[in-house]
């Protein structure tokens, strides 16, 4: 798609993201979570992969030390600096590419998985569509595309309570503020489930699994068909 003056400006996340970053935590043993997602993902030496939306580059530094060709993406240079120094701490070879889901610059067909944790829920549902493209556009034919995000899975009138329980886990579970969780109500797009399901298969997703867990996660197993699969 060619930047248009409506174009969504996703950088203006990240003034928000940089002063989170100093605080930024991804719990205890998140890169033994984050080896043993890639290993079920079938993760092998010598792929090429990206995670959008990096963070502090746990997951990114993991799929390096498992042999992968990592582009770690993040839209927020605080972000990025995080993970550099994760990654070099650990000896581990990630490349850091500043840019976001709307913006990362690919090969089509390129790569052989990409992951993208917590992040989506940063841009509206249209450009939410436009970043699934992307990315299916992205991956080779038979690759697979890890998706986990916070999503609603109950409709408004049973938001109330998903909301507090899911407030509350993550006050008791990962030590974040109250008022740092109740933002992305405020102010980010989570969406239904039933909605991100529609919008992965229509932009050419085979849904391999979806699976609703902890207070409002959804996590997403994809993958793009090969040519045969499509006709
Ligand atoms: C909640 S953190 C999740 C980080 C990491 N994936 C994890 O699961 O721990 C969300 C990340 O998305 C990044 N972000 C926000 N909007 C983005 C966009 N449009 N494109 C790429 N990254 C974005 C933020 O800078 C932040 O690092």
């Amino acid at each position: 798609m060619l930047a248009r003056d409506w174009f969504y400006n996703e950088r203006n996340r990240i003034g928000l993201d940089t002063a989170v970053a100093s605080i930024y935590d991804h719990g205890e043993d998140a890169d033994l979570r984050a080896r043993s997602a890639l290993k079920m993902l079938g993760l092998q030496s010598g792929w090429r992969i990206a995670d959008i939306g990096c963070g502090n580059g746990v997951l990114a530094t993991e799929a390096a030390l498992m042999g992968a060709e990592v582009d770690a993406i993040d839209i927020s240079p605080a972000m990025l600096a995080l993970a550099e120094i994760y990654a070099r701490d650990r000896k581990a070879r990630v490349r850091t590419r500043s840019a976001g889901l709307l913006s990362f610059a690919y090969e089509p067909c390129s790569y052989d998985l990409i992951v993208s944790e917590f992040t989506l829920h940063h841009l509206p549902d249209f450009w939410k569509a436009v970043a699934l493209a992307r990315i299916h556009r992205a991956l080779k034919p038979g690759a697979s595309f890890y998706l986990r995000d916070i999503v609603y899975v109950s409709m408004p009138d049973g938001g109330e309570r998903d909301v507090e329980q899911w407030a509350d886990f993550h006050i008791k579970n990962h030590d974040f503020a109250r008022d740092s969780v109740v933002a992305h109500m405020r102010d980010e797009y989570s969406t239904f489930g039933w909605v991100m399901e529609r919008m992965l298969t229509d932009v050419g997703f085979v849904l391999v699994s979806a699976d609703y867990h902890a207070p409002m996660h959804g996590t997403y197993l994809l993958r793009k068909p090969t040519p045969g699969e499509q006709s």
